[in-house]
């Protein structure tokens, strides 16, 4: 596997070559990570991956702080994965103009909503590293995984701004055997608090069984409760329109319905999500 750490020398390497999967990461790798490169590595002839702390998607400085860094390990588990290049680029190459007056992208509701609400400017920094590194490897596909659904949402809505003929391929959430999506956070949770964790994924299964049965606001009320009780913060628990991200307060049978939860463990945010209904051919 090739390391690039600069653009000049990975669009060198990348000249000509037709087929190429990107799969964007900022470290920290886990299985979820390499089931995204085993779909790129299946269906594209080249597989580039890019691990980079992205500084200007942070809203909170601590977060970013102590974002997990592994990457010694995460070049083996890439080398050993057969993907063909990394891309580990530094802030200055990313953003040789520094990290003031960066571009803003008209992403509308989106990102007001959940995750935009709670982390004010995110999405606009996901936006302005995702384009860039868009540009620098042009890849045919994109591949991202369905835990960060409205990350996808705007990945999505930054093609059609770009106007270029990316593909976005969306990953299903790996998950432990507990039900517990995979993240790289979940490297800063204790033994205890992974335990503590699965409570996310079943109060999602809990809002699935039973979104033909009670009414949205009960089932909010519930999964809130079952949250704190385990000891999260809560952020938001909802359910939205899966293709507006518009919260519901009941069911439209032509219409897929997601659930989604960010809630905190002491200092470690999760998030995490599930399509919990489908909607009626
Ligand atoms: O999902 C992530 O790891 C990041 O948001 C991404 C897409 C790599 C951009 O920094």
């Amino acid at each position: 596997m090739i390391i690039f750490k600069e653009i000049d020398a990975l669009q060198s390497f990348l000249a000509g070559k037709d087929e190429i999967g990107f799969v964007p990461t900022m470290g920290a790798l886990h299985t979820g990570h390499l089931t995204l490169l085993q779909e790129s590595l299946k269906h594209s002839k080249l597989t580039i991956c890019s691990i980079f702390v992205n500084p200007t998607q942070f809203n909170d400085p601590r977060d970013f702080e102590k974002y997990p860094i592994t990457l010694e390990k995460d070049i083996e588990l890439l080398t050993n994965a057969g993907v063909d290049a990394v891309f580990v680029p530094t802030v200055a190459t990313i953003y040789p103009a520094g990290l003031n007056k960066l571009e803003t992208y008209p992403l509308g509701s989106l990102e007001k909503l959940w995750e935009g609400s709670y982390r004010p400017g995110h999405f606009q920094g996901v936006c302005q590293v995702v384009s860039r590194l868009l540009d620098a490897v042009q890849p045919h596909k994109i591949y991202m995984g369905q835990k960060d659904f409205q990350q996808c949402m705007v990945i999505k809505k930054l093609i059609e701004l770009k106007n270029i003929s990316t593909e976005l391929i969306q990953v299903a959430t790996v998950r432990e055997t507990s039900g517990l999506a995979m993240s790289s956070r979940n490297m800063r949770l204790s033994a205890t608090e992974k335990t503590t964790a699965v409570t996310i994924s079943q109060v999602l299964d809990y809002l699935r069984d039973h979104i033909n049965i009670l009414p949205i606001s009960l089932l909010l009320q519930e999964a809130q409760n079952r949250l704190m009780q385990a000891g999260f913060k809560v952020d938001y628990v909802g359910i939205a329109d899966a293709s507006t991200l518009e919260p519901i307060v009941q069911i439209d049978p032509k219409r897929d319905a997601v659930a989604m939860i960010a809630a905190y463990l002491n200092e470690v945010r999760l998030i995490d999500n599930k399509l919990i209904y489908t909607a009626l051919q």
